[in-house]
């Protein structure tokens, strides 16, 4: 089944598939999401038409270049932000490679600092950061979101995995207070290590 989906997503380009073969090989970055999240990013910005998107963890831009490749449409604008300079320098490197830059801003910096300095609204919130700070970031977030807007995370089914103990109780614990959060309606699904997407009412 798995190897049936991976040939019926097709990446837009030939360097999103060398990123993630590359992943396989190298032990100086983590793993991006996958081509079924990444398709759900693109498809998610085109309906609902977002034209100003923040990202937490950059990486170097797999996710980034689904966001940049569907906004450009509508000629929105991408912050995104990572901790590491040399994994952003290395981001800004693939995105312009695409002609895509003119739709991405590259901030260096924990995300937790950085978001205070951006003074936008945002119609979609993609963070796949650290696992620590995503209830800090989820206040933070819904705060710079648009009723209508998306909050989309990443890794929200580590309590379901035995490898990672210390991520799993946080992980819980986020998702218990964001079921209980009105403000928002919630989906969860079981694609990679698991997407929340969150609805703001
Ligand atoms: C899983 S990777 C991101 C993958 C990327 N979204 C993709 O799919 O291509 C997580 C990244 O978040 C960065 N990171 C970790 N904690 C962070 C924080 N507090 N603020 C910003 N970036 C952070 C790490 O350096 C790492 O590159």
């Amino acid at each position: 089944m798995n190897e049936y989906i991976d040939e019926l997503i097709c990446e837009p380009f030939a360097l999103q598939k060398f990123i993630r073969e590359s992943e396989k090989v190298r032990n100086d970055i983590c793993p991006s999401i996958g081509k079924e999240a990444g398709q759900l990013l693109y498809f998610l910005t085109k309906l609902t038409k977002a034209k100003n998107i923040m990202e937490i963890g950059t990486s170097i831009g797999y996710s980034t270049i689904w966001l940049a490749y569907a906004i450009k449409d509508f000629n929105g604008k991408i912050d995104t932000i990572e901790a590491s300079e040399r994994l952003s320098s290395e981001a800004k490197l693939n995105i312009n490679a695409l002609d895509l830059g003119e739709y991405v801003d590259f901030h260096v910096g924990f995300g937790e600092e950085i978001i205070n300095t951006l003074k936008k609204t945002y119609d979609l919130i993609f963070i796949d950061s650290s696992t620590k700070s995503y209830k800090f970031l989820y206040e933070k977030s819904i705060n710079k979101l648009k009723s209508g807007g998306l909050i989309i995370f990443e890794d929200v089914l580590f309590p379901s995995l035995e490898k990672r103990q210390i991520q799993k109780v946080m992980m819980d614990e986020l998702n218990k207070m964001i079921l209980e959060d009105n403000r928002v309606e919630k989906c969860f699904l079981n694609i990679g290590d698991g997407l929340l997407i969150c609805l703001k009412k």
